[in-house]
């Protein structure tokens, strides 16, 4: 039997523990993987792929990116945006289950996380042998408790916050972080927390900055003269306002991202000097954690039984420390935002974090 896997979106740590997941166990099968590159790109002929050897992961686990390449653009870029999705071309899909066809692919694991598993499912009800893995730093899809990636963004987030922190301190300071997460605020939540951070603002919480400095202020008062803000990049300015910016380079007024005009906005309310840091990429980069590695490698190891059982059209899925699947169509179109009333929400407030509502 031969089994194909792809990576498709953007990179995440993990993707080469679920790839050295998926070879390691169809090895022990007896079955040849065929690794495809830059995602469904590698599925048009004459099929850009290489064949995927237990030798060829040793080493892998703790690479981030992924060696097969990947892309959240080309021929099969499903999503337009949120909750906006078109379907692939009829020509192309035709196309590439010709590569599928002539290679005997008998299972294609797809990881990648909303948009390309919309894809996977739109293959799956073309009659493609498609089997979903979870990929995502945000950890916003549906029908999985945790995504792989997420752990390792979520560090690097608090690491971030550590090294602000001196500032923070030293120089009495307001320090805001922007994070990643898209639409949702997994990520600014959880890496808030660890990170230790006064203040959390979320796309999902309405916030007003004057209550934020309201908080700052007081803190001042207490003698806490140092505030550490983490705000998700898919949050909003209250009321749609936007703060304007005097750019450095060129004089003129500009507008920035969230970060920079939530720092803006909390200077001139409390008085106190703020600066703004992008994490970025960062928390796409580098090496997974310990528990992505293993998640990640879990994975892999399930799409490969799902493969073995012939159940197709399912994504693998994380809940309560077991790895298991559901139908990839519960998973898609439906992001899995923050809840506002939610345990970890309840937890911020009750050690005094401030979300700005
Ligand atoms: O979905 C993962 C993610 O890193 C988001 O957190 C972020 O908004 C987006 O991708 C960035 O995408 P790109 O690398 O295409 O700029």
């Amino acid at each position: 039997m031969r089994i194909g896997i792809l990576n498709s979106g953007g990179d995440c740590p993990g993707l080469n523990a679920v790839i050295h997941g998926v070879v390691g166990a169809a090895h022990q099968l007896g079955w040849e993987v065929i690794g495809f590159k830059d995602g469904f790109e590698g599925l048009l002929p004459p099929g850009d792929f290489r064949v995927l050897k237990p030798e060829d992961t040793i080493g892998i686990l703790k690479l981030g990116g992924t060696i097969l390449g990947s892309t959240n653009k080309g021929h099969f870029a499903a999503k337009i945006g949120a909750g906006d999705v078109a379907e692939v071309p009829r020509e192309i899909v035709d196309k590439a289950k010709r590569t599928i066809d002539q290679m005997e692919i008998s299972a294609l694991v797809i990881v990648g996380g909303d948009g390309s598993l919309t894809t996977g499912l739109q293959l799956f009800k073309a009659g493609w042998p498609i089997i979903g893995v979870p990929k995502t730093i945000d950890n916003d899809l549906s029908a999985t408790a945790m995504t792989f990636g997420f752990d390792s963004a979520v560090t690097t987030v608090v690491d971030g916050l550590d090294r602000l922190n001196t500032t923070a301190e030293s120089h009495k300071r307001v320090m805001v972080l922007e994070v990643m997460g898209r639409h949702a605020g997994w990520i600014a939540l959880w890496g808030g927390m660890a990170g230790g951070a006064n203040v959390i603002l979320l796309p999902e919480i309405p916030f007003t900055l004057e209550k934020v400095a309201a908080f700052i202020k007081q803190r001042d008062a207490q003698g806490h003269h140092s505030t550490l803000v983490v705000v998700a990049e898919g949050a909003h300015m209250p009321d749609g306002e936007q703060v304007a910016l005097d750019s450095n380079c060129s004089g003129e007024i500009r507008l920035g991202g969230i970060g920079e005009q939530v720092a803006s906005k909390l200077q001139a309310l409390t008085g106190k000097e703020t600066r703004s840091t992008t994490l970025g990429h960062l928390q796409r980069g580098g090496a997974p954690t310990s528990f992505d590695r293993i998640l990640g490698m879990r994975f892999g190891v399930m799409a490969v039984k799902l493969a073995e059982e012939g159940s197709f059209g399912r994504m693998v899925s994380y809940e309560a420390y077991h790895v298991d699947s559901v139908p990839i169509e519960e998973a898609v179109n439906k992001l899995r935002l923050v809840e506002p009333d939610g345990e970890v929400v309840q937890a911020a407030k009750a050690v005094g974090i401030c979300l700005g509502d």
